[in-house]
């Protein structure tokens, strides 16, 4: 498919249009029930660390760095403690300045635990999406102007079309997808794509991305350009494979570093499903509370009258939650993993651990992604945010499967030392489970 070219950066044109609805299965524009109450996704003031950012750098208290190579880049992820060991680097044409992007001159994006950077080099905009308890996730772009006042304009529209529709499980949410790039970057959409999620399997990732790392003799899909889709990841390149060094696929110039670390890969598939997960149970539960409560107005019942509905929706959100929290889909590691920055050490060494030392954060990266596979993301004020039904049934059927003898199917992939592990890890370092578990214990 060929698109029309033009800037992108600060108008929904026709190009990026184009490519949303080429990417979408089907169209995002119909998936707005987030606009309406009790959510008013648009219409409400955000209220996250980009937000907060935004009013301190109004107010005088804090200022930007501007770099003449890399504009804005390096004074926000300061401003936001982005790390820069998070970086990776996408080349696929994908994204809002889709037209900038090439593998030589690719996107490179950054996170930490709530906020989310994308870089385009000499691109217009630096673009940002953030999670916010309230609102799932939050847009923002900044321009790549020098001035005295940088000002972060919140964007809603331009960016649900690819960011709130069925690539976001219907919800203002993250995208992390693998696909089959043409030489020049541009998908080739005949041969299909993979989203990216704890449950992608190794040898379906990266199509269209850098990666850097050692994986031995597993597969992935990155850092090859197609002239049609392979039939099996087996069959692509493997001159894609145990890259270390990106080399002179592009010039280091305008760029932070040249890495595109394996393991920051790895979590930030994890923590963006993740967040895409805890905004579309937030989103449900207050929705079916909201529709609960305008019931039990209408019908004269008491304010406190539960609907079996309500505990349907509360439950199925808790389950998915759980599941998606434990990675009961996780798609095992065939063999040790490794990427080539401090971002594994940097980011296990956040903690918070307990006595033993031992942290929600610890990385496996031999059999599976963490070694004790509950979501850090439990720390996050997303989860805090949780209605507190929610939050109550979530704490209720983790125990519950932290403490079986035997918990069934689908956690087997935890055995009793990680479920205790588990367990003790988050009596010690997560107040709210202690809180919502009886004390006897
Ligand atoms: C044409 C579709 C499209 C549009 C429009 C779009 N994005 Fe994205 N965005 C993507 C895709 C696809 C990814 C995944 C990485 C990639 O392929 O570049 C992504 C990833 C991101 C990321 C990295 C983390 C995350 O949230 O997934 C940020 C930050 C981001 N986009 C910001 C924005 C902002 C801000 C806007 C609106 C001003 C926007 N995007 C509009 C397609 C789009």
């Amino acid at each position: 498919m060929r698109l029309p070219g033009g800037p992108t950066g600060k108008n929904p044109l026709s190009a990026v249009i184009a490519l949303a609805l080429a990417l979408l299965a089907t169209s995002a524009v119909a998936e707005d029930d987030f606009e309406l109450a009790p959510i008013r996704y648009s219409a409400s003031t955000p209220d996250n660390p980009l937000s907060r950012l935004q009013a301190r750098l109004d107010a005088g208290e804090t200022t930007l760095a501007w770099d003449d190579s890399s504009g804005w880049l390096g004074g926000v992820l300061a401003a936001l403690e982005v790390p820069t060991s998070s970086q990776t680097l996408v080349f696929s044409k994908t994204s809002l300045q889709q037209t900038r992007i090439s593998p030589r001159n690719p996107r490179a994006l950054y996170f930490n635990d709530d906020v989310y950077i994308g870089y385009v080099r000499s691109g217009e905009v630096v673009e940002v999406s953030v999670a916010d308890p309230a609102l799932g996730t939050v847009f923002y772009s900044l321009e790549q102007v020098p001035g005295e006042h940088p000002r972060f304009e919140r964007r809603t529209e331009d960016c649900l079309l690819c960011h709130g529709g069925s690539q976001t499980r219907g919800v203002p949410g993250h995208i992390v997808r693998s696909v089959y790039p043409s030489r020049s970057g541009q998908p080739i959409f005949s041969a299909g794509s993979h989203r990216v999620d704890d449950s992608t399997p190794l040898a379906d990732r990266w199509g269209g991305w850098y990666v850097t790392g050692r994986h031995g003799d597993q597969r992935h899909l990155g850092n090859l350009t197609f002239d049609a889709r392979p039939a099996t990841a087996a069959e692509a390149d493997p001159s894609g494979l145990n890259v270390t060094d990106l080399g002179d696929r592009f010039g280091p110039k305008g760029y932070l570093t040249g890495h595109s670390d394996l393991v920051a890969l790895s979590v930030l598939a994890h923590q963006a499903a993740a967040h895409n997960a805890l905004t579309r149970a937030s989103f449900d539960v207050r929705a079916a509370l909201y529709r609960e409560a305008a019931l039990n107005r209408d019908l004269d019942q008491a304010p406190d009258s539960r609907w079996p509905s309500t505990n349907t929706v509360l439950d199925g959100a808790a389950k998915a939650l759980v599941e998606c929290f434990l990675f009961c889909d996780e798609a095992p590691l065939a063999g040790p993993i490794e990427g080539t920055t401090t971002f594994a050490t940097d980011f296990a060494a956040r903690g918070p651990t307990d006595g033993a030392g031992r942290s929600l954060r610890q990385l496996d990266l031999e059999r599976r992604l963490f070694r004790h596979p509950c979501s850090f993301l439990v720390y996050s004020p997303s989860f805090d945010a949780l209605p507190a039904e929610l939050r109550a049934r979530f704490w209720a059927r983790i125990d519950a499967v932290l403490k079986a003898s035997d918990p069934g199917p689908r956690f087997a992939h935890l055995s009793a030392d990680d479920r205790r592990a588990i367990r003790a890890i988050l009596v010690a370092t997560k107040p709210d489970a202690v809180a919502h578990w009886p004390a006897a214990d």
